[in-house]
């Protein structure tokens, strides 16, 4: 294991009504040292709505990133700030969303035709924070698939100061296809994610897109400073209880899935009280918990029975338990 490890050499993607305070913090009880994304926050839903809303992060959520939304300049300067003063460890630019929506607003993944303006609205932020300021970006927009394109973007926004490029590597296509399309047509190219460390070795560059396993996520590291894992890590969040140990030289995590569990009834008690939220609002990031495991799909089918949310949280968590405790002894019976 190397002693200077890359701050971003594993992190968890952001990703849109996903990654919201309550998944960060339920990934936060399965890896200490992964660094956490939140969703995309847009400029002006942080400028005209509640900071609040958008930015009230937990203690144990650190490192975690905020990740916004724009294409102005100003505002992301303002908004950054914002973010560093609630208290986030980097604030990264989203040149990557290609959903119609933010393409009208003019930014995600359209702005990697404008480099001069991702550059322009980098070093707005850059001067206007102290933490680093980072970008995750596509390989290409539409049918542009040479490496050229997206060497010259990284290299003009890197004379800006941006020395962290986070990239999903898989053309967006503006056209024509959903953001969940735009995920999963487009072809990956990680071979062109390894050239662009090679071609800028001063820069983190970190690998986005399909990554699927400890095995992957090793072997890419071989090659660039970093893996950002979305889907996988969301849908099967229990690997990610190795990940201290298995890359970052750290203690493996020593919980159980039921003391996970009960970690998180412990949260949603905690904030039905300090905000109101419903503990369904908490419990539907952690479906996958047990995943693999015989009674998951009954578990499952409990914390997400909408007739079950007037019942307080523990009871709720009283009731899955005893599902999977019933699977496993019949499991044992059956041998
Ligand atoms: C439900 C969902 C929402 C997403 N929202 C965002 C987002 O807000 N900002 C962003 O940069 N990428 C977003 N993404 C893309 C992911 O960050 C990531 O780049 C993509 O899923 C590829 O990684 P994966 O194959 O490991 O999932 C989203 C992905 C999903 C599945």
């Amino acid at each position: 294991m190397p002693t200077d490890l890359s701050p971003w050499r594993l992190s968890v993607a952001p990703m849109l009504d996903w990654t919201d305070k309550h998944c960060r913090f339920f990934h936060r009880q399965l890896t200490q040292k992964t660094r956490l994304y939140t969703e995309m926050v847009t400029t002006g839903g942080l400028l005209h709505g509640s900071e609040r809303r958008h930015l009230r992060l937990d203690d144990c959520e650190h490192p975690v990133a905020l990740q916004l939304g724009g294409s102005e300049p100003h505002e992301l300067a303002r908004c950054a700030q914002i973010g560093a003063r609630w208290g986030y460890d980097e604030i990264n630019l989203n040149c990557g969303c290609p959903s119609e929506r933010v393409q009208r607003g003019a930014f995600g993944a359209c702005l990697m035709a404008e480099p001069t303006l991702v550059a322009d609205c980098v070093k707005a932020m850059v001067d206007a924070v102290d933490v680093p300021v980072t970008v995750k970006h596509r390989i290409g927009i539409d049918r542009e698939e040479s490496y050229a394109f997206v060497r010259d973007f990284v290299g003009a926004v890197a004379q800006a100061g941006c020395r962290v490029f986070i990239v999903h590597a898989r053309n967006a296509w503006l056209k024509g296809l959903s953001p969940k399309e735009n995920r999963e047509i487009p072809p990956l190219r990680h071979e062109l994610v390894y050239r662009l460390k090679r071609e800028f070795p001063q820069l983190s560059i970190v690998l986005n897109g399909g990554v699927t396993s400890d095995a992957q996520i090793a072997a890419h590291l071989q090659q660039v400073d970093g893996v950002m894992l979305g889907r996988e890590a969301y849908h099967h969040p229990w690997p990610m209880t190795g990940w201290d140990a298995r890359f970052w030289g750290g203690a493996p995590n020593p919980r159980t899935r039921a003391e996970v569990e009960a970690a998180m009834v412990a949260y949603m008690q905690r904030e039905a009280i300090e905000d109101g939220t419903p503990w369904s609002a908490i419990a539907r990031h952690m479906l996958g918990l047990h995943h693999g495991e015989r009674g998951a799909r009954l578990w499952r089918q409990i914390w997400s029975d909408h007739r079950r949310k007037p019942l307080p949280a523990a009871e709720v968590a009283a009731q899955a338990a005893a599902v999977l405790a019933e699977r496993q002894a019949q499991a044992l019976a059956s041998i």
